[in-house]
């Protein structure tokens, strides 16, 4: 079962984030507040996948009025190579396309093997033109590796 992210999911959420072995947690960001403040802005669109009434998988995802942009997607270790990752993906993207969003990007780091293999599996395209500007605007949002 698919459905779309509640606030209420958070205390599963984050413990699912933490079990991902290379995720990046944002101390602001991914705070409760800060998840609740980027749902409030973006009403609908990340998801959440259930497997036997669990949290097996989550996606969040915003849009700016052009772009959507995925953030910490994920599925569990157990309940990979289901198809789940894509059946999730593909629910982000019939929301988006409700919202007239045309265009959609992610990043994903380039040790990422795995993750890497599965966006190119399931029809994203890899781009080579561009380089990924970034700047942290308040030094309290620090990053946990998991
Ligand atoms: C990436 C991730 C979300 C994929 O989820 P998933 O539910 O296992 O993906 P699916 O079962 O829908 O995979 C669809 C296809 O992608 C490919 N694929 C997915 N993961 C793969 C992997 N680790 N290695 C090789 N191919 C992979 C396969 O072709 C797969 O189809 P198949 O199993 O029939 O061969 C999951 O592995 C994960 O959470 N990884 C850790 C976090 C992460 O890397 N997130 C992405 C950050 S950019």
């Amino acid at each position: 079962m698919i459905r779309d992210m509640l606030i209420d999911d958070y205390p599963q959420i984050i413990k699912l984030w933490r079990s991902i072995s290379g995720f990046r947690i944002r101390s602001i960001d991914d705070s409760e507040e800060g998840i609740r403040r980027f749902l409030a802005r973006n009403p609908g669109i990340s998801k959440v996948v259930f497997v036997e009434g669990k949290i097996a998988g989550s996606v969040l995802c915003g849009h700016d009025g052009r772009t959507g942009t995925l953030y910490h997607v994920c599925i569990a270790d157990d309940f990979r190579r289901r198809g789940l990752g894509e059946a999730m993906i593909e629910a982000v993207l019939e929301s988006l396309k409700k919202e007239h969003i045309h265009t959609v990007n992610l990043i994903a780091f380039t040790e990422n093997t795995g993750g890497n293999i599965f966006w190119q599996t399931i029809g994203w395209k890899k781009r080579d033109d561009v380089n990924y500007y970034e700047k942290v605007i308040d030094s309290m949002n620090t990053i946990e590796i998991c």
